[in-house]
């Protein structure tokens, strides 16, 4: 079963030029999540042999830069970086070829596999790491991000810190990855620029009422909902949800 499904999009790949069969769980992420959409200026890590970098490239028809450790055969109009993404002067390398803010960072990388589960997942998550940290550098505000994580012990701490930095975050596993595989895709969308990040504890003091009627508190310029707050009063709050233009805290208790 897994044999045939494989066999199914590497024979399509074949067909229809992809240089690797992980083009389609691109392809059919993309349709579900419209991560890059078209004039995006996408960066992929972790790119070689160039199948994610051919279909951002027909997704997107923007600027296209892609990052490996190995080189990578000419693509038309996209631009190859030979390099660690472990490295964080990476980034910088990256952010000099794009002379701008990218709008999406897609990241594909894995290890070479040595069949011990704990090393792959430990690598898998480094990777996945650097990635995310590239993505805060590379983004501009709002971006989406899309990383490839083995599934392991620390999995839901990386999880729950991409969480902290982008406003919709889900795994998800397409079915162009293998039935038997541990892979998993993290699909993050718009980038949080917001002064708070979920699980911050701070001191707030109410100014306003909100249209729903709970408090609204003001960090830089960023307002903070109090679920039953009124004006004036101060206390020490929890943020529960950070939300492109607003976030959601608890009282722990008034001060
Ligand atoms: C599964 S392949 C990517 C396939 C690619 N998405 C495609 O469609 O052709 C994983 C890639 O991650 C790269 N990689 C692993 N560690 C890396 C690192 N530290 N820096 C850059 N690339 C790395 C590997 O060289 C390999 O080419």
């Amino acid at each position: 079963m897994a044999r045939d499904q494989r066999d199914h999009y590497y024979r399509m790949a074949k067909e229809e030029g992809y240089r690797a069969r992980s083009a389609y769980k691109l392809l059919q992420i993309n349709e579900k999540f419209h991560i890059i959409k078209k004039g995006d200026m996408v960066v992929d890590l972790g790119a070689a042999p160039g199948g994610w970098l051919q279909v951002a490239k027909q997704l997107s028809g923007g600027k296209v830069v892609g990052v490996d450790l190995e080189p990578i055969a000419l693509i038309p109009d996209v631009v190859t970086i030979q390099a660690d993404i472990t490295v964080e002067s990476t980034a910088e390398l990256v952010k000099m070829e794009l002379g701008a803010s990218a709008d999406v960072v897609i990241c594909d990388a894995a290890p070479n596999l040595s069949g011990a589960w704990d090393k792959d997942h430990a690598v898998s998550i480094d990777l996945a790491r650097s990635a995310l940290r590239a993505a805060k550098r590379l983004l501009k505000p709002r971006g989406n991000f899309l990383v490839k994580v083995f599934q392991g012990d620390m999995f839901p701490e990386y999880l729950k810190d991409v969480k902290k930095e982008f406003a919709r975050v889900q795994a998800h596993s397409p079915a162009a990855s293998r039935k038997e595989s541990a892979e998993t895709y993290i699909v993050a969308k718009h980038l949080l620029t917001s002064p708070v990040h979920i699980g911050d504890i701070l001191e707030l003091e109410i100014e306003s009422v909100g249209k729903s009627g709970d408090g609204v508190a003001m960090v830089e310029g960023f307002a903070i909902i109090v679920r039953g707050a009124k004006p004036g009063e101060r206390m020490r709050v929890m943020i529960e949800a950070v939300k492109p233009n607003f976030g959601f805290a608890k009282v722990l208790e008034k001060i």
